[in-house]
């Protein structure tokens, strides 16, 4: 049909006669000539349509964005080189101009950039657009590059089942009604954990999957209801023997799919560190902001609202130097109180530093007058006040002062344009086993129920669970979770101990995980691994904020297909076919 790329055309084809086929990208009808930018998957050629060719430019007239066409034609050097396109020193004097179908009333233009349920609604149209296919090659090239890398070193790529049963990551599941077994559902996997672990078992000693995973949680731009894994698992390892593989290869794609040349060896940084030093557990290293920890020098204070966290174990005083930060206006500081807010904050001081010299006549703030002059000073010390800066100060328990003032840190570290261009990955490890779910009044896993813990002896896990900290890791980078795996638990009687722990009792246990108890009997292999976000890294690599943007058909924050419509009803008899009745009428939208 074709005989060229449109975006390869170039002067060695100079007075050749060349077919090419694309889509109206631009298009500049004058008296005499018509001028078409055509598009295709490699690029842009110009292509001229003379009015002496009354055919070809009769054709040229009926034309629109976004039509598709065929033109045969001579290439020849252009008059004026354009020097933003590949093809910009040749054009194409057309012959013959064929519509091979119009495209009528187009629901947004192209080179717009349209609201994103019109992209979706359109996605066609959208991942027509050049900066959407360089995006989804980039991923392209990162699953051609991974999988060339695992070959070539001896794993083995197994599919494991997507019609299974639950595997607990923390999400929902997603179920799929049995019509053959009345009232039982399989579940699709969260990932392929509990599969890959018995892999292990059953003697493959490397695997990787490149692994769709379904998780029904509340979506955000890093988190979609389906996505996709590099999973990897491996036989008789410890942590660091999966860690310096999977780190070699990390940098082994970065450098082939984006000639960035990451870290020779990757921090590592415990859980606890993370969370005292950035408020996180997936740090932003590029951000040279840190909390630090005040609550010695506020102990002693009136301020109920600093000086009760300050002496509760289970509470936090931190402060956050926001360099040159005194620009801050009201305004701005009424933002930022309501974002942290939205983490858990009760109020946010702040700390306005107009000259640090003066003393407490240099300050503006409306908690200074709480503050007596050493606990003042402590607290400016602390956070390396300078003139022109702004302190923010939050207490409250713990776990809500990390949080928000991890959030605050993230927000004035882009605010004052402190974030470093480049890459910072690093290890986060050392993660508490478990964690205390107030609501539910008891453990939960932190990672999954699979992960094994620092202690080997099962009875001194059971005295200190609150305290216990796993093998499990995660590779972080520019603040973003990209991998997260473990060192498992390879023995039975460590299973049943953690499930017990976590409140899953030996019935549960058996119904739930029977399989894998018994599978652990028979000689399991110790074994770790780790799973990679695919979309998270390919956005990474692709500049994108959104992994809606690698995902070619992604579903909105309210997990829908608007392309496609999905979910949507389905009829009485298949809903009968399959033992289901719909309870109430949900919301239709
Ligand atoms: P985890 O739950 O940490 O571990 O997932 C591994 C990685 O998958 C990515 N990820 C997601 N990406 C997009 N949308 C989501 N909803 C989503 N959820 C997770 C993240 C994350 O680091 N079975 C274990 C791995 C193991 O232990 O080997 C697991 O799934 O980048
Ligand atoms: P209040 O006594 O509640 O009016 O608060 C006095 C000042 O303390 C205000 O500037 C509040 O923003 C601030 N504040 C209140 N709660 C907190 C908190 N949990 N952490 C930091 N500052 C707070």
């Amino acid at each position: 049909m074709r005989t060229h790329y449109c975006g390869l055309i170039d002067e060695a084809l100079v007075g050749q006669t060349v077919t090419l086929c694309g889509w109206v990208d631009t298009l500049r009808l004058q008296s005499h000539v018509a001028f078409v930018d055509l598009r295709d998957h490699e690029g842009i050629a110009q292509v001229v349509v003379e009015r002496e060719n009354a055919d070809a430019f009769a054709v040229a007239g009926e034309l629109g964005y976004e039509y598709c066409l065929r033109v045969t034609g001579t290439v020849r050097k252009r008059l004026s080189v354009n020097e933003k396109l590949k093809t910009g020193t040749v054009e194409l004097l057309a012959d013959s101009v064929e519509i091979l179908n119009a495209a009528k009333d187009l629901p947004f233009a192209l080179h717009e950039s349209p609201n994103e349920d019109l992209r979706m609604t359109y996605r066609y149209l959208d991942l027509r657009r050049p900066a959407m296919q360089k995006m989804l090659r980039t991923r392209i090239k990162l699953v051609q590059a991974l999988r060339r890398y695992l070959d070539a070193r001896g794993f083995q790529d197994i599919e494991t089942p997507i019609l299974t049963k639950a595997t607990p990551e923390g999400a929902r599941d997603y179920l799929v009604p049995s019509r053959v077994h009345g009232g039982q559902f399989y579940a699709l996997p969260q990932s392929p954990q509990l599969f890959k672990q018995i892999l292990m078992m059953a003697g493959f000693d490397r695997y990787y999957q490149i692994a769709r995973c379904f998780r029904d949680e509340d979506l955000r731009a890093d988190r979609q209801p389906e996505f996709t894994q590099l999973d990897l698992e491996f036989a008789f390892v410890e942590e660091q023997d999966v860690q310096d593989f999977v780190e070699a290869l990390i940098r082994h794609v970065f450098k082939e799919v984006r000639g960035v040349e990451l870290a020779p060896s990757f921090p590592r940084m415990t859980w606890a560190e993370a969370m005292r030093r950035y408020g996180s557990d997936k740090p932003d290293l590029r951000n040279p902001l840190e909390l630090v920890d005040i609550a010695e020098a506020v102990k002693h204070v009136e301020f109920k609202v600093f000086a009760e966290p300050a002496n509760d174990p289970a509470g936090r005083v931190v402060a956050l130097r926001a360099p040159g930060g005194a620009a801050y206006s009201r305004k701005d500081i009424d933002g930022l109180t309501q974002l942290v807010a939205k983490h858990g904050a009760k109020g946010l001081a702040w700390l306005r530093v107009d000259d640090r010299a003066k003393g407490r006549e240099g300050i503006n703030s409306p908690v200074a007058k709480f503050l007596d002059d050493a606990a003042l000073e402590a607290v400016l010390a602390a956070a390396g006040a300078q003139s022109g800066d702004m302190v923010f100060v939050g207490a409250g328990t713990w776990k809500a002062v990390t949080d928000f003032m991890g959030v605050l840190r993230l927000k004035v570290g882009k605010d004052r344009g402190l974030v470093e261009d480049g890459w910072k990955p690093l290890w986060v490890t050392d993660f508490p086993m478990f964690e205390y779910d107030e609501e539910a009044q008891r453990f939960v896993a932190l990672h999954h129920p699979f992960t094994a813990p620092k202690v080997d002896d099962i009875e001194e896990l059971r005295a200190h669970a609150a305290t216990a900290v796993s093998r499990g890791y995660d590779m972080v980078l520019n603040g973003n979770e990209i991998g997260g795996g473990s060192v498992r638990i390879h023995r039975p009687e460590m299973q049943r101990a953690v499930f017990e722990l976590l409140g899953i009792g030996a019935e549960e246990a058996e119904a739930k995980f029977g399989f894998l108890l018994k599978a652990l009997k028979f000689g399991a292999p110790p074994h770790g691994g780790l799973a990679f976000g695919i979309d998270r890294i390919a956005a990474l690599m692709a500049g994108t904020e959104s992994i809606r943007d690698v995902i070619a058909f992604p579903k909105t924050t309210s997990a829908q297909d608007l392309m496609t419509d999905a979910p949507s009803p389905v009829s009485e008899a298949q809903l009968k076919e399959l033992h289901v009745a719909v309870a109430a009428t949900a919301d239709a939208d």
